[in-house]
C-alpha cells in the first residue's frame, strides 16, 4: 500500500531534546514537501515492535538514537556494509516490499563537514582521537575510508581505544590517556569525541602545545557549539570544527532516500537549528 503523504521520525529514550524534527522540519518547509518527521519516543524494550511497525504505519522510515542504534542493526532486514563496519544502524529505509534498510551515516556526515569547514586537511597525517565509544567508531570508519594512514586512539579507560584498534580494519593505535598531550605531536587532525566539553561536564583536559598550528581540531560535542577545546585551538590558531556540522551532514541521505530530494546544509540551516 502506498501512502501519499510521506512520513519519517527519530526513534529515541528520550527524544525531546533531539535536533532532528527541527532540522528535517525546514527541509521539508524549504522545498514545499507536504510530509512529516515526527519525534518518537521509544522504549528500548518496544523497539522491535516499533521498527517492524513502520511499513504498515506508511512511514518512509526513521533515524535511530541513543541508545537504539546498536540494538537497531539486528532488527532490520538488511545492513548496509559501513553499518556494520561502524556496528551500528542510524539511518533505516522502508523499502517497496516492506522491508527494513538499515545504514549508519555519521562517517559521512563526519567526513562531509569536514571536508566543508576545513577543506585544506590533509588525509596523510597522522590523528589523533579522543575517545572510544560508538562516536568514536563512527568517525574512525570514515577517516579510513577517506584515506586516513595513521590513526592514534587515546581513551581513559585504555582497553576500550584497545578494541577499537583491533577490530576496525586500518593503522590505528592506542595511546595512553597520560600521554594524549604528546600524541599531539605531528598530527594533521585532531577530534574529541568523547563527551568531555559538553555542558554540564568538565572540559577536555589537554596542553596543546605540541599540536602544529596548520593541524584542523574538530569536536563532534555541539553543546556547546564551541567548546573549551576549540576556544582553546582557536586561540593558538588552528582550524577549528564544530560538531552541529556532522548532525546536519549525516541527516541529508535519510532525507533524501524518504523525501526524494537532496536537502542542502546552510547557513539558513544552522541558524535555525540552534535557535531555541
Ligand atoms: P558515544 O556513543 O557518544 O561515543 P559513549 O560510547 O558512552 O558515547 O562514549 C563516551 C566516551 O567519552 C568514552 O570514550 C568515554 O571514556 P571511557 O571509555 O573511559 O568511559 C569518554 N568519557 C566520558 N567521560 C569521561 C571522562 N570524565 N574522562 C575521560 N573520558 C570520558
Amino acid at each position: 500500500m502506498t501512502f501519499s503523504v510521506p512520513l519519517a521520525g527519530v526513534m529515541g529514550w528520550p527524544v525531546e531534546h533531539s535536533l532532528s524534527p527541527k532540522l528535517h522540519g525546514f527541509w521539508l518547509g524549504q522545498m514545499a514537501i507536504k510530509g512529516y518527521y515526527l519525534p518518537l519516543m521509544v522504549q528500548p524494550t518496544e523497539l522491535a515492535r516499533a521498527l517492524w511497525s513502520l511499513p504498515a504505519l506508511g512511514f518512509r522510515g526513521v533515524n535511530i538514537t541513543v541508545p537504539h542504534k546498536e540494538h537497531a542493526i539486528h532488527l532490520v532486514d538488511e545492513v548496509a556494509p559501513i553499518a556494520h563496519k561502524i556496528g551500528a544502524v542510524n539511518t533505516i529505509t522502508v523499502k517497496k516490499d516492506g522491508s527494513l534498510h538499515g545504514t549508519n551515516t555519521d562517517a559521512f556526515g563526519f567526513i562531509e563537514n569536514l571536508n566543508a569547514c576545513a577543506p585544506g586537511w590533509e588525509v596523510g597525517r597522522p590523528v589523533l582521537v579522543i575517545g572510544a565509544g560508538g562516536a568514536a567508531r563512527a568517525v574512525c570508519v570514515g577517516l579510513l575510508e577517506a584515506g586516513a594512514t595513521e590513526i592514534r586512539i587515546c581513551n581513559r579507560t585504555r582497553s576500550k581505544s584497545e578494541r577499537l584498534a583491533r577490530e576496525i580494519e586500518g593503522n590505528c593505535i592506542a595511546v595512553d590517556w597520560t600521554d594524549r598531550s604528546a600524541a599531539c605531536e605531528d598530527v594533521g587532525l585532531l577530534v574529541n569525541t568523547s563527551s568531555l566539553g559538553m555542558r554540564g561536564a568538565e572540559p577536555l583536559s589537554i596542553d596543546l602545545a605540541r599540536l602544529p598550528k596548520d593541524a584542523v581540531v574538530s569536536d563532534i560535542v555541539y553543546v556547546p557549539l564551541e567548546t573549551p577545546l576549540l576556544v582553546a585551538a582557536k586561540l593558538r590558531g588552528n582550524t577549528v570544527v564544530d560538531g552541529l556540522g556532522m548532525l546536519l551532514y549525516q541527516a541529508q541521505p535519510g532525507f533524501r532516500s524518504w523525501f526524494g530530494k537532496k536537502p542542502e546544509v546552510t547557513s539558513g540551516l544552522r541558524a535555525h537549528v540552534i535557535t531555541e
